[in-house]
């Protein structure tokens, strides 16, 4: 069955009301009713801290708690709950991970990890800088003209101490969609971790992190109509297992003892050692209720859906003469965005004429600073797409930057 958008559109009641063509879903997603229920009846009558209490109130937030887990672990193909750990947003999950596999000696002085130019701040920024820290080299992939990795040159990139690829499956700036298992064959032949940034893709389409191959996946609760203040590590058992937390607190542990002016640890199992402190357990609640919301559509409908908005939103946009899309001209390669200028003109200056027609687009570098300076782009105006949005919206931007162009031509 297609995926209907404008039912969907119903439980969306902003839309309706302000009469918005919202198409800034790859910065975050609006957020259906059943989401603000779940959290609303969640917060009247059954909220408490988890995994502190005895009393019932804290023994029902542990089940909801754990079941969001479970919840999600399915959603992504995950073996079991244990893999899910919850943390603030893709950033933070990136930040906890290389984190965690420097403290633990996975990568160290004179290791290499392979990243791309086409990354987000959310990955460069926490790697680049724990790299530096401890005497690791990264090994930056360009991207060629369209702004796509070159992927072709990766044996070139790879070496014995390469210990990690991490890069985005989707780019949030040309949405183009990196073939995940060809990455993961060339990296396990020099025995690196691969590492998804996946806040792009898992929103958007099936996934499933064993199929892909993959050993640590992250992504945002926000970007697929949860709640902000939660994202998701995932990272296969056998790994999570093995590896000490970066950061402790309440939570974390099994047992903490004093030892002379030190402590004794026993860390908890995965994911809770990874969790310190109270966790976010009403955005829990929320991620549950928008995996639940988005399996009932099928992510396949969900996919199928995007392509067509995005396949003639790039075509129609291409084809207008002073517009310069950037990223693969192929619908093929490429997911959900579509980012573009118009010659001559400031982006925001786009972006401002498009909201005035109550068209919400994402104006700038989208956190993808390098990206843009390596294409020679002050920024770009980015239309992302998502299941309430149907043709109509497609037709409204469209036409008014083709009004734009019309108004003031070329730059
Ligand atoms: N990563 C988000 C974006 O691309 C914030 O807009």
């Amino acid at each position: 069955m297609m995926l209907d958008c404008s039912l969907v559109r119903e439980d969306f009641e902003v839309i309706a009301r302000e009469g918005i063509a919202y198409l800034d879903n790859a910065a975050s997603t609006l957020k259906p009713r059943q989401v603000i229920e779940a959290m609303a009846s969640f917060m009247r009558e059954s909220y408490a801290n988890v995994h502190r209490g005895v009393h019932r109130l804290s023994v029902r937030a542990s089940m909801a708690y754990e079941t969001a887990h479970e919840a999600v672990a399915k959603f992504i193909g995950a073996d079991s709950w244990e893999e899910v750990v919850f943390l603030r947003n893709t950033t933070e999950a990136s930040q906890l991970l290389v984190e965690t596999l420097v403290t633990n000696g996975v990568i160290g002085e004179g290791d290499e990890v392979v990243l791309t130019e086409a990354e987000h701040h959310s990955i460069l920024l926490p790697w680049l800088r724990a790299l530096k820290r401890v005497g690791a080299k990264p090994r930056i992939l360009p991207v060629n003209d369209e702004g796509v990795p070159e992927w072709g040159l990766l044996d070139e990139y790879l070496g014995k101490r390469t210990k990690a690829v991490v890069f985005a499956h989707i780019s949030n700036v040309t949405g183009y969609v990196t073939n995940v298992r060809e990455v993961v064959k060339k990296a396990r032949s020099v025995g690196a971790l691969v590492v998804l940034d996946a806040a792009q893709s898992i929103p958007h389409m099936p996934f499933n992190v064993k199929e892909l191959g993959i050993d640590f996946a992250l992504f945002s609760g926000h970007k697929m109509l949860g709640p902000t203040g939660i994202g998701v590590l995932w990272g296969r058992a056998d790994l999570l297992r093995e590896l000490e937390p970066p950061l402790g607190g309440g939570g974390s542990v099994r047992d903490v003892v004093l030892a002379g002016v030190g402590v004794r640890v026993e860390w908890d199992d995965p994911p809770w050692r990874f969790e310190a402190g109270t966790p976010p357990i009403i955005e829990a609640v929320g991620l549950a209720e928008a995996v639940a919301y988005l399996k009932r559509l099928g992510m396949g409908d969900v996919a199928r859906h995007e392509k067509e908005l995005t396949t003639k939103a790039l075509a129609e946009l291409s084809s207008i003469d002073e517009v310069e899309v950037v990223g693969p001209k192929d619908p093929g390669r490429r997911h959900g965005i579509v980012s573009f200028v118009v010659r001559g003109h400031n982006p925001d200056a786009v972006g401002v004429w498009l909201d005035a027609r109550k068209i919400a687009v994402r104006t700038g570098k989208h956190c993808a600073h390098p990206l843009h300076h390596r294409l020679g782009l002050d920024g770009t105006v980015r239309a992302s797409f998502y299941i309430y949005n149907c043709v109509d919206d497609v037709e409204r931007l469209v036409s008014a930057v083709r009004e734009y162009v019309a108004r003031y031509g070329r730059g």
